[in-house]
Order: C-alpha cells, then structure tokens, then sequence
C-alpha cells in the first residue's frame, strides 16, 4: 500500500476519466414523471443537502482513522486509498479504534481527474438509497481540496480479493457463498434496475461487491451509476467509462447505456464466479487475457463448461450447478443487448440455483440448458463479439 502515501495512487480504470463539463449534470434521484424526458439537474449544493448522510470536518476523520496511518489502509482504487476507522455508534464522532461502529474512509486522491464527480455522483445515489445488498453510506466530507466519503466497514472485504487473492491466509471462497454473493448483488441490481428507482450502475465488477461479516454481498461505489433512460427513450448516451473486461460491446461503441449493460458485466462476474479467472488478467498468456473471450468456447457444452470450473473447489459443486451457472451467465453475456435477460429474472435463476444446492434430482440441466439456450446463442454471441473486439487501448 505504499503508494497510497506517495502522491498518486494507482488508476485501476483506464478508461475513466475527468474531463468533463457537465460536472453538476447529475439528475434527480427523486423520480420524474414517465412524460418527463429530460432529466432534472441538480446543484452541488441541492445534492449534499438531500442527502440523509452527515456532513464529517475533515479533523474528524483524520481522529476516526488515527491521522490516516498506513497500517489503517484497507484498499486502494482508481478513487484513492481506503482507511479503517472508528465512530461513536450513536453520535457519529471519532472514538477509541476497536470500539463503536467500524467504518471504510474513502480519500480521493488529490491528483486524481475523475474525483470531485464520482464523489458527488456517489452521494447523490447512495445517500438516498437503501437496501439491505447496498453499502450503507454514512456521510462524507468536502474542506478545502479533501473529498472524502464514509461508508459502514464489510468485515470480510470485496469478492475480488476472495476470488484471486491467493496465499495461504486467503482461502478460496467455497461454492454455496460464491452463489449466496451472485444472488446478492443480483439482487441489489435488480433493486437499482426496478421501478421507480432505475438506476443504472455501470461499474458491476468483483472488486464492487463487498462482503460483511455474514458474507452478504452488497454493492458499493456509485461513483459512474447513472439515471437511466426515461419515457420512450430506451438508452442514455454518456461518455464511455467503466472497467475494461466488464463493459458491454455495444456500450464500448457506442456509448449507448441501458440497464442490460450492466446485466453484461454481472455475466463477467458470474464467469469470475465460476473459473476463479480474472476479467482482464496481463499475467495470463495472450490468448487467456480477456476472460470472456477465452471462455466462450467452452461454454458451448455441459462437458466443456466443467472443464473451466475453477478447480480449487475440488467437490463441492455438483455438475449440474456449475452448468446452471455458466448457463445463466452466458444469457447475460448476450452480444444482442435484447437477448440479455432481465436482472429480476437473474434473480429468479439465482435463487432458483441456491435453493437446490447440493440436490442433484432437482436440477435438469439438459433442461435447463435447452431452456435458456445455452448451445444455441453462444455460437451467435461469439461472431458478434469478435467483430467489435474492445481492449486497453480502445476508447
Ligand atoms: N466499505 C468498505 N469496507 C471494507 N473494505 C472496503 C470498503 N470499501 C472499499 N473497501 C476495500 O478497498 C478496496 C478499494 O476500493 P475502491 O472502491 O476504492 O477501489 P476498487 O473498487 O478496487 O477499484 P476502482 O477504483 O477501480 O473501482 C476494495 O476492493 C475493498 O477491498
Ligand atoms: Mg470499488
């Protein structure tokens, strides 16, 4: 974590960036009327003062997570690094550490471009949502050039890290919660997708699904969620941002956004789920690096998917539901953006999944297979992928 106290902190992101004019163009999250297309804007201050989330001084902070010390550092992201810290449970001032309510500090990094509006865009959305598979936000803090924002600290830390971390103190994450976490954070999409919320999140990846203490997995960071498309319009037209090996093809090309980009991304990270591989991974040789393209040969077949399930499960998992799951996956995956199914109906599959974990008569996943069709799209999805391939260095 030493660059965290070096003046840059590592850009995770590459295609994030800040230069943009519409820096308040955020629009309400209060909902509109369906007749009204045009999104509300809201000022700066009109955010920060509908927000149900307390306004922290910056010497607060610093108190809460002892000065910022390098040994209260818990990540670090395209934002800035994330610190450890305690506040009184009830009056939200710093207390002693190891007492009252555990909290993550997010502090941008100063240098960073893309800052002051992901602050802002995060506050906007999360300071007014609530829902029990969103990170709670508990307020926030804007002095002079420090942006920083509070969140309830997720003791077991992001699905990222228990996926690919590898080392004797991170053990794989088992089956049934590596399904509990999909379920989790398809639903709090589906919460962000239904009316009349309908956000779109734009950021779904396994480094933003985060795990409390009962490995419940929540969503956090709203820093690029957008108000989704209104009345007949059925996308938003936005600056192309997000994460490489997670954005949706069409998204990549054209900018165009709709709630079914996201429902590509969660596709990548079921297939995370499922291979223990990483999205986008420059360790692996050429031909692995981009997890979807190297997986979808493999997912053409019952036989073929069982050959890229991350083997560190051993037998835990029964056939069928390591099909189910590739199955689901590869509906997200859709390169047609209409093919995608719903995050609703994911939700359904999901939980379909979970509750006949380990019940091997339940599950037909021929059926299945043939229901959500598994061998007949995948061939369609591959042509289409390849002829709008996108990468680094795209954008
Ligand atoms: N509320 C939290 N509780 C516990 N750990 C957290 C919390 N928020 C963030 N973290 C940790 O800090 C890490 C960095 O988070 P951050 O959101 O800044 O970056 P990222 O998601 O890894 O990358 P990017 O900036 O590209 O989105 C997370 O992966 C997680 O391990
Ligand atoms: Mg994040």
């Amino acid at each position: 974590m030493g660059s965290c106290f070096s003046s840059r902190c590592k850009d995770k992101n590459p295609f994030k960036n800040g230069q943009s004019s519409d820096l308040y163009g955020l629009s309400l999250s209060s909902r509109k009327s369906s007749s009204t297309v045009a999104a509300a804007q809201k000022t700066e201050g009109e955010i920060l003062n509908s927000a149900t989330v307390k306004s922290f001084t910056f010497n607060e902070l610093k108190l809460a997570t002892r000065n910022f010390r390098p040994d209260s550092v818990i990540g670090e992201g395209g934002f800035g690094c994330v610190f450890k810290g305690w506040l009184d449970e009830t009056s939200l001032t710093p207390t002693r550490p190891g007492t009252g309510l555990v909290i993550a500090v997010k502090k941008l990094n100063q240098e960073g471009f893309q800052g002051h509006r992901e602050w802002l865009t995060e506050i906007n959305y999360l300071g007014q949502l609530s829902h029990p598979n969103l990170v709670k936000l508990v307020g926030y803090c804007l002095e002079d050039e420090h942006h920083l924002l509070v969140y309830e600290f997720m003791q077991k830390g992001s699905l990222e890290n228990h996926l690919f971390r590898r080392g004797t103190y991170f053990k794989p994450l088992p089956w049934f919660l590596r399904v509990k976490v999909a379920l989790d954070a398809a639903k709090g999409l589906a919460f962000l997708h239904s009316d009349p919320v309908k956000v779109i999140y734009r950021d779904i990846k396994a480094s933003n699904i985060l795990l409390d203490a009962d490995y419940n997995g929540r969503l956090s960071d709203f820093g690029l969620a957008r108000d989704g498309p209104e009345g007949d319009l059925s996308y938003v037209s936005t600056r192309i941002m997000g994460t490489y090996g997670y954005a949706a093809p069409e998204y990549m090309s054209t900018g165009h956004l709709n709630a079914r980009s996201d429902v590509y991304s969660f596709g990548v990270v079921l297939l995370e789920i499922l291979t223990g591989r990483q999205a986008l991974d420059h360790n692996m040789p050429a031909k692995e690096e981009k997890l979807v393209e190297w997986a979808r040969p493999f997912l053409t077949s019952k036989r073929k998917v069982l050959l890229i399930v991350d083997n560190r499960l051993e037998t835990q998992y029964l056939p069928e539901e390591a099909v189910r799951l590739a199955s689901i996956a590869v509906q997200c995956l859709s390169f047609e953006p209409k093919s995608r199914p719903t995050m609703e109906q994911v939700v359904r599959a999901l939980q379909q999944l979970q509750d006949n974990l380990g019940k091997p008569t339940q599950i037909d996943p021929v059926k299945d297979t043939k229901k959500l069709g598994f061998k007949t799209g995948a061939k369609v999805q591959e042509k289409g992928f390849k002829q709008k391939p996108f990468g680094r260095h795209l954008v």
